[in-house]
């Protein structure tokens, strides 16, 4: 009689195969979507785990909000389909939706309204009603640093406050994914800090988070994964380290001048052999470069040739914007 073999290395692989299908919390499946002919998403396919902080990151018109409303039911694919846990994302009325908690790019609040009511309208869209949407309204606001002001009419809130409510509505049914799409953008520092602090605070209980921004920095701190799209394609999906090893080469060079550069100047060094990007800010030159040498002493040379002084010089270890530079062409910021 044969013995069965055990191989114990496949069954721990085996293992966490399953273990990673059966922690996805939201699978999007070949995906696409177009407008007329543009195509926003083309044949995205993307796995998030549950617990998981994910950096979505792409330059305007990459197709982050598209993919995002698709998630929420908003408009269906034109191919594809959108699980979350085990319910197909279809239509309203889609159990996955009660899953989900969305803080949309654009603000989605009625100015006439107080922030109190606000929130009992959207608790109702979540079925919300009596002593439960109290309780949640009044945690959420709290949650967000706005209780003393929950009788003001939005219209007299600042851009700040209004994108933490936004926040605030969009935890009323203590959903278990959050889509949060530019939720920092154009707002006052101490709000962008109180929001970021709420957000670590949810991504620390557990929440999966899906997370757009501009700011790198943000994506640094808070996230462990990081999709990059472009042209409404994954063109990126890593860890934070992971990506940075693709550049691991790469170094910016500080170089301080004895004066501002030309534009000429600037275009030209973008030319040379070796160099990613040159930009300035006053007489401060910033060159990143593919590798250190040759193409730091070519910098240098041309420097001389054009009759540019130079006073300092200094390289730093590469960037996620040099990541986001070199897959898309397009600095993560200035867009
Ligand atoms: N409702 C729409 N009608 C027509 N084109 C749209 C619509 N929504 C988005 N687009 C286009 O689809 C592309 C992706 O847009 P979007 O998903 O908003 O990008 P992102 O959020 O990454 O900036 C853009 O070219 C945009 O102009
Ligand atoms: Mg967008």
């Amino acid at each position: 009689m044969g013995t069965k073999k055990i191989d114990p290395t496949r069954e721990i692989a085996e293992s966490a195969a399953m273990q990673s299908v059966s922690n996805a919390v939201l699978s999007v499946r070949a995906v696409s979507k177009s407008f007329g002919s543009l195509k926003a998403v083309h044949d995205l396919t993307l796995t998030i785990d549950a617990g998981a902080c994910v950096g979505l990151l792409g330059p305007n018109g990459a197709g982050k909000t598209t993919i995002i409303s698709m998630i929420t039911g908003l408009f269906p694919p034109d191919a594809g389909e959108i699980r979350i846990r085990e319910h197909l994302v279809k239509s309203d009325v889609s159990p996955a939706k009660k899953l989900l908690g969305l803080v949309p790019q654009e603000l989605a609040l009625y100015d006439e309204l107080s922030a109190w009511d606000n929130l009992r309208f959207f608790g109702a869209l979540y079925d919300l009603a009596g002593e439960q949407l109290f309780a949640a309204m009044h945690t959420s606001l709290e949650f967000v640093g706005l209780a003393d002001r929950a009788s003001d009419k939005v219209r007299n809130y600042s851009g700040g406050m209004k994108r933490r409510l936004n926040l605030a509505a969009s935890l009323l049914h203590d959903p278990e994914i959050l889509l949060l799409d530019e939720p920092t953008v154009g707002v006052d520092p101490q709000s962008r800090n109180a929001i970021f602090d709420n957000i670590e605070l949810l991504r620390k209980r557990g929440k999966t988070i899906i997370y757009t921004t501009h700011y790198m920095e943000e994506v640094e701190r808070l996230c462990d994964r990081v999709i990059i799209m472009d042209h409404g394609e994954v063109v990126a999906d890593n860890t934070l380290g992971g990506l940075k090893k693709e550049v691991e080469k790469q170094r910016q060079l500080l170089i301080e001048m004895e004066r501002p550069v030309e534009e000429n100047v600037l275009l030209s060094l973008c030319s040379l052999p070796g160099v990613v990007t040159a930009k300035a800010t006053a007489s401060r030159l910033s060159v990143v470069v593919d590798e250190l040498e040759p193409a730091t002493s070519a910098v240098l040379e041309y420097l001389a040739r054009a009759g540019c002084k130079w006073i300092q010089i200094h390289s730093e270890e590469p960037t996620l914007e040099s990541v986001f530079l070199k897959l898309t062409g397009n600095k993560l910021r200035d867009l």
